[in-house]
């Protein structure tokens, strides 16, 4: 018994000598949900020689959860949209962390007036009709031209009879327009294709962080939630950007702005494609092959904004408000604007204010389209004063005593030089190639002697789910696993 006993330690030893001996040094680049991903599940399976190098000096990258009132907002990510097949999505659900998301949009007109409820739903539904028929889509075609075409032979067959109602839904277009430049963070709905390799997820319930943000899930990955005792001992140095890279030697060799530099067996890149459409030229040594640069360039990615406010007095009645939407005639739009002056144009592009998760004194405005970069150039005044005529140009009438905001609260994704973006999205150009772009992008590149050295994650390297939190987790599992596939099957 004693025997065996030392027997089993010497052999014990050994093997965890061995394995020291080869456990392979790697440096992930981002501490966004892909990076952390990957390194949780490397630190799972005993690879624990790994850092996370991060630009920023907080880490979740595009997660970016802030207390704001009551309770903390999403700057970034907000809704988990993702399917039942993660390790992470069990424990969410087991712990009882997120809780469905009711979206109930009321919408007022810009003459003032409560519109009917009964009439939008019946359009959002003609609209989701079309979005799920979205494979249907012919190659080659914009979003934009495939929704015209549907919805509006939808609503002339919906309303043969009934002439206003035609000219509304018409009119209501807009509104879906603007939406939809929100669903995929794009400047115009112009730029993103009809037909797309997206796949929606089993289980999409939209989950809300019941006001505890986004960021629990970090937390669920690093194992320091449900049962902090067990949080993972991961290696993540903050404000180190890094500046090159050089991939094709036995080592890779890192280099960050503040001069120093690290030395891995592989490197996970995980920035975001906006990252890498302004700096693949000068990151990467030697540069990319051709067909990641093909995808990076031809991927679409522009940005959303999402703005704060807290209302000390909330001039909102019912605590259960619904999300306010906006509805403007062109006229209403061009008195807007002559009254009001054309620097307020992007007002125009602003379809909705949401209430926020346990949050009673917050609303979010959220926009998309082309004004996005100059929104975030405005200064919080001009953002206020901005926000208040269109409130009570739409629900001055409901709610008399609309009150001034004394806070405000949002985050500059687009000129972010570590983000340059929100989510990306397949232009037509990325379609026209036999490999999708994001299969593209994520392929692994080796170096000497064949060693894999440089692989990479992130959203938009995910070909079905990019575009989410749920998408980037993946492809952080996904590159773990093809290191551990080296490792752990001798
Ligand atoms: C406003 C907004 C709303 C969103 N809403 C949702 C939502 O409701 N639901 C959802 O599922 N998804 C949403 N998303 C998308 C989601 O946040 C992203 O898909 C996801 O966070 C991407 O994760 P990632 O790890 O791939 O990249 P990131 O989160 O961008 O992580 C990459 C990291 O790399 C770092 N980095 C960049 N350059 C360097 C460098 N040179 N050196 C070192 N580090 C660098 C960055 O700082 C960042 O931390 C939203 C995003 C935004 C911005
Ligand atoms: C990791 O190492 C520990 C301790 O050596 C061991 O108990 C565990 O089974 C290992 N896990 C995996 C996935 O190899
Ligand atoms: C889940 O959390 C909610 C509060 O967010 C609470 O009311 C409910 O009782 C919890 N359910 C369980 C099963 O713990
Ligand atoms: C608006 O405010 C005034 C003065 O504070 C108050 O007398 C009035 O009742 C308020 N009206 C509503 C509808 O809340």
């Amino acid at each position: 018994m004693f025997t065996m006993k030392i027997v089993l330690l010497t052999l014990l030893q050994l093997f965890v000598f061995t394995r020291c001996e080869n456990e392979p040094k790697i440096i992930i680049i981002g501490a966004g949900p892909a990076g952390i991903a990957a390194a949780s599940k490397l630190y799972q399976n005993n690879i624990t020689n790994v850092k996370i190098l991060e630009a920023e000096n907080r880490i979740g990258g595009r997660i970016h959860s802030v207390k704001f009132g009551d309770a903390i907002v999403d700057l970034g990510a907000e809704w988990y949209s993702g399917g039942d097949d993660t390790d992470v999505y069990e424990t969410i659900k087991e712990s009882n962390l997120t809780e469905p998301t009711c979206f109930t949009q009321i919408f007022y007109h810009s003459s003032g007036k409560r519109i009917d409820h009964g009439i939008i739903t019946e359009l959002l539904n003609i609209f989701e009709e079309i979005q799920q028929v979205a494979v249907e889509a012919k190659e080659g075609v914009t979003v934009e031209d495939h929704i015209k075409e549907k919805y509006s032979a939808k609503i002339r067959e919906r309303y043969k009879d009934n002439s206003e109602m035609l000219e509304f839904a018409s009119d209501f277009l807009e509104v879906i327009r603007k939406e939809v430049t929100i669903l995929h963070g794009a400047f115009s709905w112009g730029d993103v294709s009809a037909k797309s390799d997206h796949e929606e997820p089993a289980e999409n319930n939209w989950l809300n962080w019941k006001g505890r943000g986004f960021k629990t899930i970090l937390d669920v990955l690093m194992q320091n939630c449900p049962d902090p005792s067990k949080e993972l001992p991961l290696e993540i140095i903050l404000n180190k950007e890094v500046k090159i890279i050089t991939w094709d030697d036995d080592e890779v060799t890192v280099e960050c702005f503040d001069g120093s530099s690290y030395k891995a067996d592989h490197v996970i890149v995980t920035v975001s494609l906006g990252v890498l459409k302004n700096r693949y030229q000068t990151l990467f040594n030697p540069e990319l092959p051709e067909n990641k640069k093909n995808a990076i360039e031809e991927l679409g990615i522009a940005a959303v904004a999402k703005i704060f406010f807290y209302f000390p007095t909330r001039w909102w009645l019912q605590a259960d408000l619904k999300s306010i939407g906006l509805f403007w005639t062109e006229l209403d739009q061009v008195e807007f604007l002559q009254q009001f002056g054309t620097d307020k144009h992007w007002l125009l592009d602003l379809p909705i204010f949401y209430p926020v998760t346990n949050n009673p004194s917050v609303l979010e405005a959220f926009l998309g389209g082309k004004s996005v970069p100059q929104i975030e150039l405005l200064s919080d005044d001009e953002i206020i004063d901005g926000i208040m005529l269109v409130l009570n140009k739409f629900v001055g009438n409901e709610f008399k005593n609309i009150t001034k905001p004394t806070e405000i609260l949002r985050y500059n994704w687009y000129s972010n030089p570590h983000f340059r973006g929100t989510y990306s999205y397949q232009t037509i150009q990325s379609r026209r190639r036999k490999v999708s772009a994001e299969t593209a992008l994520s392929e692994p590149l080796t170096g000497k002697n064949r060693k894999m050295t440089l692989l990479f994650a992130g959203e938009a390297t995910n070909p079905t789910h990019y575009g989410s939190v749920y998408g980037a987790l993946e492809t952080g599992y996904r590159e773990a696993q093809r290191l551990l596939d080296i490792y752990k099957t001798v």
